[in-house]
């Protein structure tokens, strides 16, 4: 029996929807079992469990509870889970062990006899009066990273605040091991203890938070597993699930309609590009956001070929597409009323045989040439084919994100993004960012790279012949290609993306999920704006 999908995967390019409808038309396509689509990732990573609850569960091992730096050193609140006698031989097996409140500071003491849990666990806050939601975000993910070996775990952060208790909690039990033979799968469940009202706060944060998860996930995986055609593959069936709908152009499609970014970087791969495009179409939408995001499933450079070492790490330049995914997704379970299309060019950026040469004059989509001088700089490629694509469909709103540039790290560190684009929208997705605790800095487009982008065989030139300000270079790239009257942002998360030195709070090594909590943040307000 053919398995029968609610969506075309389309090899013409047709725009196919998973509620089966076409133009007016039913459809329903089965696809034969040897082509099957591939409609889950090789590997996903663990995650705990998160539930609400009115009191502690029966079956919890252990109470994780707040603790407070003060003056005098540590401090604990009374909370309705410990208090009195309790509270106070707690406070003492804590001291007598050390514990000092610091910021990020776990520490696990046997609980008082008759408390019904074997253990507590104290995560510190710092100073009780400067917490913030970073904070807390910070601390209950830097605890669940730790927390291992626990099956139920209840816990009165939920006090301080719901959503960065939710959120910390999954980011930061979130472990991918990957295609290990021997993985772990051992998981826990927190029983976040709070009144019924914040079901629905509760429930938002498990979503978002969640989301973020398939960035990470795909981030994560391996360029041999994740190319573009397993990639959209992937995507088409998730999105299909979510409600969203759904198309696909394949190489031929993107050749007829004149993709001449994206099919410039695809053809040095034996692996031909796609371009993804997601839709979400509620019904009383005001506004409409398009959102665009760089899907290099792996860039070697190209003929411009990048040096050895650490190229491994470009498994994750595919970090922007796989946040847009992941934040429309999210936006339909969130069921936000704002029309939403994400359009995500993938393609793996190889040296074969029929690559694009520097020197080599393209077409982009939409008719403007550039003279392609390195080939490393493939991402404003693609990007700029689809940012076009998306302008076509007038949106009020375009935000992109790309893990686009080495210099967004020279500039602004591994941990802050570069926010380019319209000013005062730009300047908002930045503050969004820093609000949602992904780091975020507005950044100028310069007058000196009106000029310098301009070349002499085609209209403009894919890189700069200086260094200086190379992020914003591709900006001024990419600003070529945006539709009039669009607020536009566009955000380098080259270093924030991806992270190659350690875990700390709620970030684990290697993916990190980040811009999926802006993204998602900006499409909250623009639905709820007047
Ligand atoms: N994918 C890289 C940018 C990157 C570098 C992301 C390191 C994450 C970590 C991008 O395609 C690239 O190679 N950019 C070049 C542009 C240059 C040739 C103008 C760069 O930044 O060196
Ligand atoms: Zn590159
Ligand atoms: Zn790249």
């Amino acid at each position: 029996m053919p398995t029968i999908y609610p969506f075309i995967y389309s090899e013409a390019g047709i725009s196919s929807s998973p509620r089966g409808t076409v133009e007016g038309r039913l459809i329903s396509l089965s696809i034969k079992e040897d082509t099957m689509a591939q409609t889950d990732l090789p590997a996903r990573g663990h995650f705990p469990q998160v539930k609400l609850g009115k009191k502690v569960p029966k079956k919890a091992e252990a109470l994780l509870i707040a603790a407070f730096e003060g003056e005098g050193g540590l401090e604990l609140p009374g909370t309705d889970l410990l208090g009195g006698a309790a509270l106070r031989s707690t406070y003492e097996a804590l001291v007598a062990v050390g514990a000092s409140g610091k910021a990020g500071e776990v520490t696990r003491v046997p609980a008082p006899a008759k408390g019904g849990v074997a253990s507590i666990i104290a995560v510190g806050l710092g100073d009780a009066e400067e917490v913030d939601d970073e904070t807390l975000r910070r601390a209950a993910g830097q605890a669940a990273r730790s927390i291992t070996k626990v099956g139920a775990v209840a816990t009165s952060l939920g006090d301080f605040g719901i959503t960065p208790v939710v959120e910390g909690l999954i980011l930061g039990g979130y472990k991918y091991s990957g295609l290990r033979s021997e993985s772990a799968a051992e998981t826990t469940t927190y029983t976040v203890v709070a009144e019924k009202s914040a079901q629905e706060e509760f429930d938002s944060a498990k979503i978002t938070a969640e989301s973020v998860l398939i960035a990470r996930d795909l981030v994560n995986t391996p360029s041999n597993l994740l190319y573009p055609e397993t990639y959209a593959e992937f995507l088409s069936a998730q999105a299909a699930e979510a409600g969203l709908e759904v198309e696909v152009l394949d190489e031929k499609a993107l050749e007829k309609q004149g993709f001449g970014g994206i099919m410039a970087v695809g053809r040095g791969s034996a692996r031909p590009p796609r371009l993804v495009r997601l839709s979400w179409k509620p019904k009383k939408a005001k506004r409409h956001v398009a959102l665009v995001g760089k899907g290099i499933t792996f860039d070697t450079g190209g003929i411009s070929l990048k040096p050895g070492a650490k190229m491994w790490d470009m498994i994750s330049d595919m970090g922007g597409s796989a946040a847009m995914a992941a934040a429309i997704i999210a936006a339909a379970k969130l069921n936000l009323k704002v029309g939403i299309t994400a359009t995500l060019p993938l393609a793996e950026n190889m040296p074969g045989s029929d690559a694009t040469r520097p020197g080599d004059v393209i077409t982009h989509y939409g008719g403007i040439t550039s003279e392609v001088l390195n080939t490393d700089a493939e991402g404003r490629l693609v990007l700029a084919d689809a940012i076009a694509r998306a302008s076509e469909d007038k949106p009020d709103y375009l935000i992109e994100t790309a893990t686009l540039t080495g210099a967004q790290m020279v500039a602004l560190g591994e941990r802050t993004a570069g926010v380019m684009g319209s000013e005062e929208f730009r300047d908002r997705m930045a503050e969004i960012g820093r609000e949602v605790g992904e780091k975020a800095w507005a950044m100028p487009l310069l007058e000196e790279h009106e000029e310098s982008v301009k070349s002499a065989s085609a209209d403009i030139r894919n890189i700069n012949a200086k260094r200086e300000g190379g992020m914003e270079y591709a900006g001024t790239y990419l600003q070529h290609f945006v539709g009039e009257g669009i607020e536009w942002a566009h955000i380098d998360v080259a270093g924030p993306s991806f992270n190659t030195t350690g875990a700390y709070g709620y970030t684990p090594k290697m993916g990190t999920g980040v811009p999926t909590r802006t993204v998602i943040a900006a499409l909250r307000e623009i639905a709820e704006s007047k």
